[in-house]
C-alpha cells in the first residue's frame, strides 16, 4: 500500500515531535519515500539530523532552500501522494485555517492539492480551546483529515485530551486516505475475525488458537481499498484498527447477532474468525471447584453464522482444514451456498491460524482453483479482495 508512495511529514514544535521519528521510520521501512520538512520550532525539540537518519533523505527546515531540480521547495515538495503534519501545534494548525504561508511547511501545505492529514498534538485546554476546534471545523470542511489526539497524561503532568495518536493509527489513517478512491470505494464489508469464547464458568470458557490477524488484515486492506468495513471482532490480542467500526463479542451467539445487524446493508460478508461450533448448554454461576471424579460438559451447538445470515451480498467463508484441503473446502462452499472459499491447511506451522502468513487455495461457484504460495496475511487478504472485487463488478453488471 505505501510502497512507492511519496509522503511528506511535517514536523512542528511540540514535545510530541520525538514520536514522529517512529512515524517517519514505518513509512520508509514500508517502502515510502518520505521528505520531512520542520518549523523552527520542531527543530528545538529534535534534530533534523534524526529524520535525515531514518529517511535516508534532507530534511527541509529552509524556506528558500532549492530542489535538485532548481524548483523552490514547497513547490517540488507539494506534489506529494500525501502530506500528513504530525505532530500539529495550535499555531500551525491556526495559521492553515487562516492560509498563512510563512514557513515551509504552511507554505507547501497552500501550495498543494494533495490529501492533507494532521494528528494534533497539544495542552488540552489549548485542545479544547473554541478558538482551536473552529479551528480543526475549518479545515476539516476544506478535506483535511484530522487523527487524534487521545486522552492521556500530557506534557504538563495532567491528564486530558491532547495526546499525539499513536504511530499505528497514524498510518492506518494514511493508508485510509490513499485508498480513498480504490477499487472498493463505497463498498460495506462485514469482516469477521478471531477465536470466539464460549464461557463455562466465571474463570473458564472453550475457545481456539485463532490469533484473529487473517481477519484483521482483511479489515485494513479492504479500509485501504476505499471500502466502509465493519469488523466483528472476538478478543484478541491485536491492536484495534482506526479508520472503521468495531464490534467487539465474545460467544459465537453474540458474533451472529452483531453479523446479523451489521449485514442488513452490506455488500460483502467475510468470515475469518473462527467459530466455536459447541458451546457448553449452561454457563455456571459459581467457578467449578476440583472434584476427585471427571468432568462431563454438556455442549450444545451453536448458529452456523454464514448458513444462516441470508441476504443480498457476496458470501465468503474460510476452511481450516486438517486433510483433503480442497474437496472439504469445496464440500463447505456448497453446503454453506457461498460465493467463495479460502482454503487453507492448518497442519502446516509456517501458516494458518496463529502465523503471520498464511498459504492458501482460492475456490468460486464455478470450482475454479487458485493456489497462492506462503504470503504474508496482508498480500493474501489483498488476493481475496481482487477475486470479491471482480464479484462485484459482476454483479452490478448483471443488474445493469
Ligand atoms: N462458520 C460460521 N459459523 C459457525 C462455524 C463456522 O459461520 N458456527 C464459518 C467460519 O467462519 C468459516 C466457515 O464457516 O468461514 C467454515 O468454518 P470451519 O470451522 O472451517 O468449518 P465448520 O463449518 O465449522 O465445519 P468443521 O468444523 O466440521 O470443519
Amino acid at each position: 500500500m505505501l510502497k512507492g508512495k511519496t509522503i511528506v511529514l511535517g514536523i512542528t514544535g511540540s514535545i510530541a515531535a520525538y514520536k514522529a521519528v517512529d512515524v517517519a521510520s514505518q513509512l520508509t521501512q514500508s517502502g515510502a519515500k518520505v521528505d520531512v520538512i520542520m518549523t523552527e520550532a520542531a527543530t528545538k525539540f529534535i534534530a533534523p539530523l534524526t529524520f535525515q537518519t531514518i529517511t535516508g533523505r534532507p530534511v527541509v527546515t529552509n524556506m528558500f532552500t532549492l530542489s535538485s531540480e532548481s524548483e523552490v521547495e514547497h513547490i517540488s515538495l507539494a506534489t506529494a501522494d500525501i502530506i500528513t503534519i504530525a505532530p500539529a501545534t495550535a499555531n500551525t494548525i491556526a495559521k492553515l485555517a487562516s492560509g498563512i504561508a510563512d514557513d515551509m511547511l504552511c507554505a507547501t501545505v497552500l501550495a498543494s492539492k494533495s490529501p492533507i492529514l494532521i494528528a494534533p498534538a497539544m495542552n488540552v485546554n489549548m485542545f479544547e480551546n473554541s478558538i482551536t476546534q473552529d479551528n480543526l471545523s475549518r479545515l476539516k470542511s476544506r478535506g483535511f483529515t484530522i487523527v487524534g489526539p487521545v486522552s492521556g497524561r500530557l506534557a504538563s503532568g495532567k491528564k486530558g485530551l491532547g495526546r499525539f495518536a499513536n504511530a499505528t493509527d497514524i498510518i492506518g489513517s494514511i493508508c485510509q486516505v490513499l485508498g480513498d478512491n480504490g477499487d472498493l470505494d463505497g463498498k460495506h464489508i462485514v469482516v469477521t475475525a478471531g477465536g470466539t469464547q464460549e464461557p463455562i464458568d466465571p474463570v473458564r470458557c472453550i475457545t481456539n488458537r485463532s490469533s484473529g490477524k487473517m481477519g484483521y488484515a482483511l479489515a485494513e486492506a479492504a479500509r485501504d481499498r476505499g471500502a466502509m468495513v465493519t469488523l466483528v471482532t472476538a478478543p484478541t490480542s491485536l491492536t484495534k484498527p482506526i479508520g472503521m467500526e468495531i464490534v467487539n463479542i465474545c460467544t459465537a451467539r453474540e458474533m451472529y447477532q452483531a453479523v446479523r445487524v451489521a449485514t442488513s446493508q452490506t455488500d460483502v460478508l467475510i468470515m475469518a474468525a473462527a467459530v466455536a461450533d459447541y458451546c457448553p448448554l449452561r454457563e455456571l454461576d459459581e467457578k467449578i471447584k476440583r472434584e476427585s471424579t471427571g468432568l462431563t460438559l454438556e455442549m450444545e451447538r451453536t448458529p452456523d453464522i454464514l448458513v444462516s445470515i441470508k441476504g443480498d451480498f457476496i458470501k465468503v467463508g474460510f476452511a481450516a482444514e486438517s486433510n483433503n484441503l480442497v474437496e472439504n473446502a469445496r464440500q463447505k462452499l456448497q453446503q454453506k451456498d457461498i460465493d467463495l472459499i479460502v482454503a487453507n491447511d492448518i497442519t502446516s506451522s509456517d501458516s494458518g491460524f496463529c502465523a503471520d502468513d498464511n498459504r492458501v487455495t482460492i475456490i468460486d461457484r464455478e470450482d475454479r482453483i487458485d493456489n497462492f504460495p506462503l504470503l504474508p496475511k496482508r498480500e493474501v487478504a489483498d488476493k481475496i479482495l481482487d477475486r470479491v472485487a471482480i464479484l462485484l463488478a459482476t454483479k452490478s453488471k448483471q443488474q445493469l
